[in-house]
């Protein structure tokens, strides 16, 4: 397989960077109804994803965005969802700022910068999240920017870069997020893993990571610090890879669990900025 066979990642490489899309605005697609996408439209979306590993999409206004959200999901195949804690009916969860207490201590219901992170890092084998959308009911006032990276792409530079680095990040014991206890009870188990694995039911290249220091544990090692470290720095730089946008009412992500950020937002309290996020165990393709 790729990670351990320099003839099988070479293929993949040559093939990953001659296929993968550089400009945004060849990554948006107008669905005219959410409720039965087009061959072009549907077939459009899924060569993105299967390039790029996402999509951007745009709707016009409609009644119900939960339904039509859900629907276009379906039609990709994105039906069964992470019984996530905040996820209302049909899966999506309401991502906007909250001052519910409980829900007020986890950063995506906040204004804050959320760091660069793949979905679900947390999550058990059995639960890993493949693939996520995310659309924009309502953008903040100010700020809210979204950045992006295909994983596959960060894997593909740190090899190319230093192979040490990209084959540290492949350790089994990389990366472990302590056990989530509320009131004495377990609500998630102690999650460890690599950060760069191949994902045996998609036998696709995946990562799990998260930026966030706090309840996150590195494998103690120099190699695997440096690793993290090196990870971190090409993060933070601009390559032509990285994507950065400010999604408009209307404008949705549908992606295969892509690495992602944040910035940080002001809003109008009276109209709060307001995402739908979905998540699910399968991959576009
Ligand atoms: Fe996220």
């Amino acid at each position: 397989m790729l990670l351990d066979n320099s003839d099988e990642y070479q293929y993949w490489r040559d093939e990953k960077l001659a296929n993968i899309p550089t400009r945004l605005n060849d990554c948006i697609v107008e669905i005219q109804n959410p409720f039965k996408l087009s061959n072009a439209e549907k077939n459009k979306i899924i060569d993105l994803c299967q390039r790029g590993d996402f999509a951007l999409f745009q709707i016009q206004p409609v009644d119900q965005y939960d339904k039509a959200i859900i629907s276009i999901n379906a039609q990709f195949g994105l039906i069964n969802f992470d019984q996530h804690l905040f996820v209302k009916t049909g899966g999506l969860a309401h991502i906007t700022q909250s001052d519910k207490k409980n829900q007020s201590e986890f950063i995506p219901y906040t204004d804050k910068n959320l760091g660069w992170h793949t979905d679900g890092y947390y999550n058990a084998i059995d639960a890993r999240i493949r693939a996520f959308s995310l659309f924009c009911v309502n953008p903040a006032t100010q700020g809210g920017v979204n950045e992006w990276i295909d994983p596959q792409m960060i894997y593909l530079l740190l090899r190319e870069d230093n192979p040490d680095v990209a084959k540290a990040l492949t350790h089994s014991q990389a990366m472990s997020i302590p056990e989530h206890k509320v009131d004495g009870v377990v609500r998630r188990e102690k999650s460890t893993g690599p950060i760069f694995f191949v994902d045996e039911l998609s036998e696709s290249l995946y990562m799990r990571y998260t930026q966030r220091k706090k309840n996150i544990d590195f494998l103690d090692s120099t190699e695997i610090k440096q690793a993290v470290e090196h990870l971190d720095a090409l993060l933070s730089t601009k390559t032509d890879y990285h994507f950065q946008h400010l999604m408009q009412s209307g404008q949705g992500l549908l992606c295969n669990n892509i690495l992602h950020r944040r910035n940080s937002f002001t809003d109008d309290s009276n109209n709060p900025r307001l995402l739908l996020r979905g998540r699910y165990f399968n991959r576009i393709k």
